[in-house]
């Protein structure tokens, strides 16, 4: 089952879902260290060209995932969820799509308003231009802050919506975790829905 149905995430959803999730955590990883540990300039070099490179692709499976994201229902929620949960789900989804694109545009543009000019190599293989903005410390300095600010805020969100999940799955024992996990999960699970209650909801 490649896209979404009534009852479950399709294999589509599921693997953009997972491959974004993975992007991000390893950027949130690259990004603290990189900022953090002292290391010689070469392997620093190293370390940003590898963040911006991975924060690239992220960006461009963001792309991919929020397009898909706005053309696919959401499945029917799984039984059990009360309003407020169901509220606060959907709540958190788009927070996480916009700060999906919002994060590695920042990123994007902090490479871009340094005054160091520094060329972003996209994993050694084509050189992406800078986006055409000012380029001054200050600048450089708002878009730190910014693309900082942005992605703590991006990873305090994914820690509640991970949490949220693990609970699901171990202390409530459904299938939430479960259906974003095998596109075949969840086929025969959920509320009976009213006519047009499973249309896009977004
Ligand atoms: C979803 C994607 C991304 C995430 C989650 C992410 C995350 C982070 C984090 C956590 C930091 C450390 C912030 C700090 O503590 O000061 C950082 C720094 C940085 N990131 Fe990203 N990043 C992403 C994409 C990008 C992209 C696409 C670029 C550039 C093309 C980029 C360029 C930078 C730069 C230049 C810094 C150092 C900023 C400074 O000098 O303060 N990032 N990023
Ligand atoms: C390890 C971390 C993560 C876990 C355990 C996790 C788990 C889940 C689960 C179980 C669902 C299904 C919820 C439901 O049925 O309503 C879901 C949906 C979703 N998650 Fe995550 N997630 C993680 C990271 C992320 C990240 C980093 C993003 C950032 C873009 C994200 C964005 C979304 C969105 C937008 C949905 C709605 C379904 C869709 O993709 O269209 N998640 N997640």
């Amino acid at each position: 089952m490649l896209r979404n149905s009534e009852g479950g995430f399709g294999a589509i959803t599921i693997a953009l879902h997972w491959t974004l999730a993975a992007l991000i955590l390893g950027l949130m990883v690259t990004g603290l260290l990189m900022r953090r540990i002292e290391v010689e300039p070469v392997l620093q070099f190293s370390l940003y060209q590898w963040h911006k490179s991975l924060g690239f692709t992220a960006l461009g499976v963001a792309i991919l995932h929020t397009a898909w994201w706005f053309v696919e229902r959401d499945p029917r929620p799984v039984s059990g969820l009360g309003q407020l949960e169901r509220s606060a789900s959907r709540l958190a989804h788009r927070a996480l799509i916009t700060l999906g694109l919002l994060v590695p545009l920042a990123g994007w543009a902090v490479a871009s308003a340094s005054t160091l000019d520094i060329p972003s190599f996209y994993f050694n293989l084509v050189i992406v231009p800078h986006l055409p903005l000012p380029k001054s410390e200050a600048a450089e300095a708002f878009w730190a802050f910014a693309h900082a600010a942005l992605a703590y805020v991006m990873l305090g969100i994914v820690a509640v919506h991970a949490a949220a999940a693990l609970y699901h799955h171990l202390v409530r024992r459904d299938a939430v975790l479960l259906r974003m996990l095998r596109s075949t999960v969840g086929a025969s699970d959920g509320e009976p829905v009213e006519e047009g209650e499973n249309a896009v909801r977004r």
